[in-house]
C-alpha cells in the first residue's frame, strides 16, 4: 500500500469524527450563523498557530526545502480573517488551546501534521463554496482561511503529494507519518471539541 492509501484508510476514522464535531452540517446546509463562523476561524487560529510553531521549530523549511513550506502557512490567511471579523487578538493569544500537542518527530512527523493540514485545503474548497452562499455571512467580502488557495489548491495538493510519497516510499517512514497525522486529528478534535 503506498502512503497515501494507508493514511486514508487509517484516518478516515478521525476525519469522519472532526467532520461530525466541526459544524459540518449547518456549514453545508447554509445555516451557519456569524458567530459560529467567527469561533470556527478562532479555533483553526489557535491550533494553527500552535501547529506551525511546532512545525518551524523541528526545522520543516530545511528538512523538506520541495515543499516550499512558508507559503502553504495558514497564520497569514487566519490573521487576514480574525482582523477583518473583529475578532480580538489579546485574548485569543492568551488562550491555551486543549488537549495534547502532536509528537512531530523528525523528520517524517511533520510530513503527517502536514498531511492534515494540507488536506483541509481540500474539504476547504466544498466549504468556501457554501460559506459564500451563505446568507448569515453576507457582510463578509474574503474568506481568506477556507479559500486558502482558490484555483492552486488542486497544483499545491499534488506537488504536496510528490514529496508525500517521495519521503513514504521509506518503510520506515510509514508508521510515524501515519501516527502524527492520528494525532494532530485528534488535537484538532480536542480543540473543537472545547471550542466549537
Ligand atoms: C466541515 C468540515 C469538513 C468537510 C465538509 C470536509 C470535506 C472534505 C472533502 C470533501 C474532502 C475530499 C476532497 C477530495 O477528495 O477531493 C476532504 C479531504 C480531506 N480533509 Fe476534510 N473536511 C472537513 C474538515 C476537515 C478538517 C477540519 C480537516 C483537518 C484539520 C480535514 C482534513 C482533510 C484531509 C487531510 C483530507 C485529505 C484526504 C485525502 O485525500 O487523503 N478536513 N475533506
Amino acid at each position: 500500500m503506498d502512503i497515501l492509501e494507508k493514511l486514508r484508510a487509517e484516518t478516515r476514522g478521525e476525519h469522519d469524527k472532526l467532520e461530525a464535531i466541526g459544524l459540518s452540517d449547518k456549514i453545508m446546509d447554509k445555516t451557519l450563523s456569524l458567530e459560529e463562523y467567527k469561533k470556527l476561524i478562532r479555533v483553526h487560529f489557535m491550533v494553527h498557530q500552535a501547529l506551525e510553531e511546532q512545525l518551524e521549530a523541528n526545522g520543516v523549511e530545511e528538512l523538506f526545502p520541495a515543499l516550499d513550506y512558508e507559503q502553504r502557512r495558514k497564520m497569514p490567511l487566519l490573521e487576514q480573517d480574525i482582523g477583518e471579523l473583529g475578532i480580538a487578538r489579546e485574548p485569543l493569544s492568551r488562550q491555551e488551546p486543549a488537549g495534547q500537542l502532536p509528537q512531530l518527530n523528525k523528520p517524517f512527523g511533520l510530513l503527517g501534521c502536514m498531511y492534515v493540514l494540507e488536506g483541509a485545503t481540500l474539504g476547504g474548497m466544498v466549504i468556501v463554496k457554501a460559506l459564500k452562499k451563505n446568507e448569515h455571512l453576507s457582510s463578509l467580502e474574503n474568506f481568506h482561511y477556507f479559500g486558502c488557495y482558490g484555483g492552486e489548491t488542486g497544483p499545491q495538493w499534488k506537488r504536496f503529494l510528490e514529496v508525500l510519497k517521495d519521503e513514504g516510499a521509506h518503510s520506515e517512514a510509514q508508521e510515524p507519518i501515519v501516527e502524527a497525522a492520528r494525532q494532530t486529528y485528534q488535537y484538532f478534535g480536542a480543540n473543537f471539541k472545547k471550542f466549537l
